[in-house]
């Protein structure tokens, strides 16, 4: 019988494009189809198809997980709570998308962006409830005198904009961040992003760089790394220019999910501010109850920053982020008009006050307080009983697991951390790989995590780490990191 025309017409499109890019078309009858239908109307495609059309449309810039591993790169259909299925309808569980934040395709975040998508779809320059609600909301989770809100649409433009506000606000155009940072790939945000390979070629200059406070790799206590980055930044200040602002994330995530120091921020805000510079904090990664004890991270070190940045979990997946600041420092920007055409948009605040009531009404961060410790021990057992498991560190549902070669000498192994990435990928528990010396699986789930996700992570890490043992070369010998320059300060 013959297909409907929408069904040619839809094998048309991704035929004409498999033949251009010289993949295997599906049927001789639709390849004939003259017109190409609109991408949206394209049905699904194989893998191999799929990734054809990807590598000849796509800039090869944009990485996927798994690729080059003897699986290949996971290909999704949909997801739910903590889990992700793939073409064959297994289901994976995700231990690492935290901007699925209250959980996949949570229904009630679907139907909060339906419903607004069906009834108006337009920019904050019109009157709205959602956008002045979500503004209120938002501001009645964080500390005075943080209660001027911008909606933007991404963490970058989170923090090109946070910068901004920061040079304009104080007249200076110096920005101070941590090594290993990252906080986007605008230019400005780049200039502050070490973690990016390609920072430094990018950069735009005017950036200091402190050293990354990290206790373990340190072999410092708190309060030692706490006073060596504070005489670091001393020196910095001393040798000038002023800063504008010090930026750094409340948890240092691409940094390998680094604890700040007990004490770091307090000091570190204290000497910019003394020095007339802004407090800046990225919780793009860390906001909206992930760490457990505190909505916002830096709660916990007992500061108030001057601009809070925000991000990822926001929307749970709908693209929606946001600056809140003081009134002070947004009014560097009244003299002039600041438009975003997308950001605060109807639907992004719609959604963005279904995230924040569906963490209120099912208690998220008490749960993501609760699961992450149990987390954090099934992990530390683990590491107990696998020498390569140098350290477990996080709270809440932002935990990581650092390997390395020897325990004594702290050597990362980053390729017992790709092999087991890969291994439980094969256990369908998916993780993935961070820090400077990508040697740190991060471990950061939608908050709907269970223990009994934990129990499977923690199983997957032991078998895949005892796999490692076996198979990778035992004389594997790496580079020791350079010697960390805040050892200098002590
Ligand atoms: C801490 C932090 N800040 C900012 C960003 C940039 O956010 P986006 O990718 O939404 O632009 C990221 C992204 O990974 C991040 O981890």
């Amino acid at each position: 019988a013959a297909r409907p025309v929408s069904m040619r017409l839809r094998r048309s499109a991704s035929c004409a494009a498999l033949r251009r890019c010289g993949a295997r078309a599906h049927s001789t009858a639709a390849a004939a189809a003259p017109t190409a239908p609109p991408a949206a109307a394209a049905g699904p495609l194989t893998t191999d198809e799929n990734l054809a059309l990807r590598k000849r449309f796509l800039a090869p810039s944009q990485k996927m997980h798994y690729d080059g591993s003897e699986a290949g790169p996971l290909h999704l259909t949909r997801g739910r709570g903590a889990y992700l299925y793939d073409t064959d309808g297994a289901a994976h569980l995700d231990c690492v998308n935290n901007v699925a934040h209250v959980g996949h395709c949570h229904p009630r975040v679907v139907a909060a962006a339906t419903r607004q998508l069906e009834t108006l779809n337009t920019n904050s320059r019109y009157v709205h409830d959602n956008i002045a609600r979500l503004a209120a909301a938002l501001t009645a989770t964080l500390p005075a005198p943080l209660d001027t809100v911008f909606f933007v649409n991404s963490g970058t433009e989170a923090n090109d904009l946070a910068i901004r506000l920061a040079r304009k606000r104080t007249g200076r155009q110096q920005m101070v961040c941590v090594d290993g940072a990252y906080h986007g790939h605008s230019v400005a945000t780049l200039a502050v992003s070490p973690y990016s390979k390609y920072a430094e070629a990018e950069a735009s200059g005017g950036t200091a760089v402190l050293s990354q406070p990290d206790v373990y790799r340190l072999g410092l206590s708190d309060e030692q790394a706490t006073s060596a980055a504070a005489a670091q930044y001393a020196e910095v200040l001393r040798a000038g220019p002023a800063p504008a602002a010090f930026l750094v994330e409340s948890v240092m995530c691409c940094g390998g999910q680094v604890q700040l120091p007990r004490g770091y921020l307090g000091r570190m805000y204290e000497q910019t501010r003394a020095g007339g510079g802004l407090a800046i904090a990225d919780e793009v990664q860390t906001g909206f109850g992930r760490s457990g004890s505190s909505f916002w991270a830096f709660e916990s070190h007992g500061v108030v920053p001057d601009i809070v940045t925000m991000g990822k979990p926001m929307g749970n997946g709908f693209p929606l982020a946001a600056v809140v600041t003081t009134g002070e420092v947004a009014d560097a920007f009244r003299s002039s008009e600041y438009f975003n055409t997308f950001g605060g948009n109807t639907v992004a605040c719609a959604v963005g006050l279904e995230v924040l009531a569906i963490l209120e009404e099912e208690r998220l961060q008490e749960s993501a307080c609760r699961v992450g410790a149990h987390t954090l021990s099934r992990l530390r057992e683990v590491g107990d009983s696998r020498g390569a498991v140098g350290d477990v560190r996080g709270r809440g549902l932002l935990l990581g697991v650092e390997l390395v070669r020897d325990r004594g000498t702290r050597e990362p192994d980053p390729e017992l951390a790709a092999f087991a990435m890969g291994r439980m990928r094969a256990e369908r528990v998916l993780v993935s790989t961070d820090g400077p010396h990508r040697n740190v699986l991060k471990i950061k789930p939608p908050m709907c995590f269970s223990d009994e996700d934990a129990d499977a992570l923690a199983s997957a890490l032991d078998s895949a780490l005892a796999a490692g043992e076996r198979e990778l070369p035992a004389g594997r010998t790496g580079v020791l990191p350079p010697r960390p320059a805040l050892l200098s300060y002590l």
